[in-house]
């Protein structure tokens, strides 16, 4: 069963992060502020499931022993970025959270790109899962 997991909740880290830095891009080019907070909020979604993710991982991970070597060097660059990515999503959330609701331009501004770099590790360490599923068989043949 635990084998199950990690595919359906592993796509939610990667959608709100993705989400959380297009409702800001619109908050700041728009002019809307109610966005920022769109945003904030998706980045706390994204940090909640970021960890449900590594935890449902870590319970997918033991289930693959007798591993290809060629899948086996992708998991573990795949648990390394999946760590980077959520001790950023976590960090850049935590820091946001901390500033008044009416900060100003630059902070905004450095949100954004922090954001941007979360939305990168998250896609390459996400790509790194997909290519143990879809070119590995990982989780998916009877002998990878
Ligand atoms: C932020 C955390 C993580 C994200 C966003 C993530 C994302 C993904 C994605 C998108 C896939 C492909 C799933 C599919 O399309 O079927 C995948 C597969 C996989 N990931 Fe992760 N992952 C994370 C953390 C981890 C951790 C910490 C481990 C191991 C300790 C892990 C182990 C695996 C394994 C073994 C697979 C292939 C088999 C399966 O899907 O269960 N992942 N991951």
């Amino acid at each position: 069963m635990s084998e199950y997991l990690h595919p359906m909740v592993a796509h939610f880290p990667i959608v709100l992060v993705l989400a959380a830095f297009a409702s800001e891009s619109l908050a700041l080019l728009g002019r809307m502020p109610a966005w920022h907070t769109v945003s904030l909020w998706n980045l706390g979604a994204a940090t909640l499931s970021t960890i449900a993710a590594m935890i449902t991982g870590g319970l997918a991970a033991p289930d693959l022993l007798s591993l290809h070597p060629e899948a086996e060097r992708i998991l573990t660059e795949h648990i390394v970025w999946t760590s980077v990515a959520t001790f950023l999503i976590g960090s850049v959330f935590a820091w946001r959270f901390a500033q008044p609701p009416q900060t100003t331009r630059a902070h905004r501004l450095a949100a954004l790109g922090l954001l941007f770099i979360c939305c990168l590790v998250t896609a390459y360490a996400a790509h790194q899962g997909g290519m143990l599923v879809f070119e590995h068989g990982v989780g998916v043949d009877e002998h990878p």
